[in-house]
Formats: structure tokens, sequence, C-alpha cells
């Protein structure tokens, strides 16, 4: 097992990472475990692995609440759900919340905890690929408004990730390489040594080896917790984090959550910050081509859909959160391994890159 630190004074926390810490977890969790627990999953998750989880945590009093499958119940009704369900229950504030699912699961219950009472504890307990590297990590927690993704929420960080690498086992291959999107991020943004592992070793995370998804996995998070101990709330660096995503919460909120996952989403936006970065003079034609090389390498798409016009994703742009003053900064690259925020982009550049990604355009 790998035990890593999120560095943030008094709301620190561990993530542990290993093969089999489901069966673990009341030792790993022992001193961040109330007496009264709620362990919130999905229609898909809590088949597969909620009876592990309850007889791993015997000695407590568990209460569970299992929410639709899907994105498209990342809403304020299923958080309210949630909510009157603690409230018929009467846990009381000091109770804790388990997530134990992927990014959605993780991102309501983060919110419920934020929110109930004024506030609970909460242990993020991963299983996807995505999750594990991103989501469970650094304390963003939302749900969706119709108007605009994760729209509704709040930084309220866990007090322990708990991320089991074995549970991807049952996790569909397109999944999986979702989940490879937010890898290939921070060897983007941050890590040019990890974008060069990336190269050589996704066939064999692709393929299950469990060493080489436990390496990718306790990068990533090394990565994402050492940019969150600097910037908890997004008030600079943290941003990089966000490589791709504004293009890819665009493409998101046209297709109302229904066609392509995030982590395929993000990854088109991803091969489009490239591209855009390659407009506007910061990065080297060869390397928007080996970015958009791996996220082939990883099975992930690098062309907007055919059901996404220029004008949609553009109105859908202008709503995302790191609009400034009117302006819309942007995460590029000047290099792997090297992002920045910037507002300095042209808008006739910004739609260059737009239209060279329509599907009948597309050369990517
Ligand atoms: P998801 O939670 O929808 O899970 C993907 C699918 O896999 C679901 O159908 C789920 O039921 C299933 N699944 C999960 N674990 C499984 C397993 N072990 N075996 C079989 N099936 C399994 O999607 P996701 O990709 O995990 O997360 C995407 C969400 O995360 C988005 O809402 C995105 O906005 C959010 N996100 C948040 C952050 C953050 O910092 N908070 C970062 C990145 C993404
Ligand atoms: N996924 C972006 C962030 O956590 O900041």
């Amino acid at each position: 097992m790998k035990a890593l630190h999120v560095d943030l004074a008094e709301r620190s926390y561990p993530i542990y990472i290993g093969k089999g810490l489901l069966a673990d977890c009341q030792r790993l969790l022992a001193d961040k475990l109330n007496t009264q627990v709620m362990i919130i999953s999905n229609t898909t998750i809590a088949p597969l692995y909620l009876d592990q989880l309850k007889q791993a945590l015997s000695g407590y009093h568990l209460h569970s609440f299992i929410i639709a499958d899907g994105e498209k119940y990342k809403t304020v009704d299923t958080y309210t759900d949630i909510i009157t369900e603690l409230l018929h229950r009467r846990l009381h504030r000091q109770c804790t919340l388990i997530a134990l699912g992927g990014g959605v699961v993780g991102d309501i219950s983060g919110f419920v905890a934020a929110t109930y009472q004024r506030g609970v504890g909460y242990i993020q307990v991963p299983t996807t690929l995505l999750a594990q590297v991103d989501s469970s990590v650094g304390g963003k927690t939302a749900v969706n408004h119709a108007l605009g993704k994760n729209m509704i929420g709040a930084f309220y960080q866990p007090q322990a990730v708990l991320a089991d690498i074995g549970v991807l086992d049952t996790l569909p291959g397109r999944e999986f390489n979702a989940g490879l999107a937010e890898v290939i991020k921070y060897g983007c943004i941050n890590d040019a040594d990890f974008f060069a592992w990336l190269m050589d070793n996704v066939a064999a995370m692709q393929q299950g080896e469990p060493e080489a998804i436990a390496v990718a996995v306790e990068r990533s998070c090394r990565n994402k917790a050492e940019v969150v101990a600097q910037d908890e709330t997004e008030r600079g660096v943290r941003a990089i984090l966000n490589l791709g995503h504004t293009f890819g919460h665009a493409i998101e909120t046209a297709q109302a959550y229904q066609d392509c996952l995030h982590g395929e989403a993000v990854a088109i936006g991803m091969a489009m910050a490239a591209d855009l970065s390659v407009r506007v003079g910061r990065l080297a034609e060869a390397d928007k081509e080996r970015i958009h090389q791996l996220l082939r390498l990883a099975g992930l798409p690098v062309q907007l859909p055919c059901n996404v016009t220029a004008a949609t994703l553009g109105s859908h742009m202008a709503m995302d959160k790191k609009v400034k003053d009117g302006r819309l900064n942007l995460v590029l690259l000047d290099a792997i391994g090297h992002a920045v925020v910037t507002a300095d982009v042209a808008e006739s550049q910004l739609m260059a890159t737009i239209n060279a990604f329509m599907p009948s355009r597309a050369s990517a």
C-alpha cells in the first residue's frame, strides 16, 4: 500500500492506494469514523461492493443510501433525497458519510457532507479510475444545474481517501479510458516525465496490470495533492487542473450529459487546448501531436461529437466558472509539463480551433 498526504493544515488528510484496501478499511479509517456512518453509493456499485464495505466496517452503526446511476442524476433533487434520508434516520452532526463510487457519487456526497447540519465528516472510497486519480482528492464538491455543470457546490475536504485499485477490475473499458484522460492531464500540465512514462505504459494499464495502475494512481494523486496544497480554493495555480475542462464541460452541457463521458469530453477538450496553444504561438506542433497521439493510444476521442455545434459550444463556454470580468480564462500549454492560465486569446483563434474540431473538418 502507498500512503500520500494532502497538506492543508488542519484540513490535511491521507490518501491510501493499493489492491484489496476495502477489506482493511476499519483499521485504515479507525481514527476518522464516528459511530453513525452513512454509506452513499449507486445502483451499479452497491451490488458489487457495498456488502464488502459493510462487512469490513462491522463495528459501526451503518446506514446506506443508494442513488440512481448517471451524471444526469447529479442534481439538486438527488442531493435533497440524501438529506431527507439523513434526517429520517436521525443522523446527527457527529456522523460520517462514506462516498462509495465514481465521481458522481463522490461529488454529490461531498456536497451533502459540506452542508448537512452545516458540515459533517466524509470519506471518499473512489471506485473509478477517474475518481481515484482526480475527483476524490481536493475537496471540490458539486451538483449540476440545467444551465451549467457543477454550478452549485462547495470546497470541502474529505477526511481520508481510500483508493482500492482492485475494484477497477469490474470497471468497463470505456470508463477506464475516460479516467486515463485525467491521468494524461497531469503529464500535460505538470509532469513531462510522467507523460513519457504513460506513452510506454498506457497499454499495460489498459490490460489491467496492477503495478502500472498503482504507479499511475499514485503519481496522479501526488501531482494533484501538490497543486491543491498550494491553492485549495482555486485562486491561482489550481486552475491548471482544469486543462481541457472549459471545452469539456461545454460539450457535456450541450449534450445534456447523454453521450460523451466526462473523461471523454475532457480528452477532446485537451486536444483542443493543445491545438489552441499552437495557434497562439505557445506550444510546438510536435508536442501537440504527441498529446493527440497519447489520447488516441488511450482509446479517447480527439474530435467534437456530431451533435455539438460551434454556436452551442461557444455559448456554454461563456458560462464557465473561469470567466472573469467578461473574459474567458483558458488553460493552455507552453510545453508538455507546463500549463499556463491566460485570457490572452483572440476570439478568432478560439473559433479557428472550434471549427477545426468539427467532425467534417477535423484532421486531428
Ligand atoms: P461516474 O461516477 O458516473 O462513474 C462511471 C460509471 O462507472 C457509472 O456508471 C458507475 O456506476 C460505474 N462504476 C463506478 N465504479 C465502478 C466499478 N468499480 N465497477 C463497475 N462500474 C463502476 O463517473 P466518473 O468518471 O467516475 O466521474 C465523473 C464525475 O466526476 C463528473 O460528474 C465530473 O464532473 C466529476 N469530477 C469531479 C472532480 C472533482 O475535483 N470533484 C474532478 C473530475 C471529475
Ligand atoms: N478537477 C479539477 C480540480 O480538482 O481542481
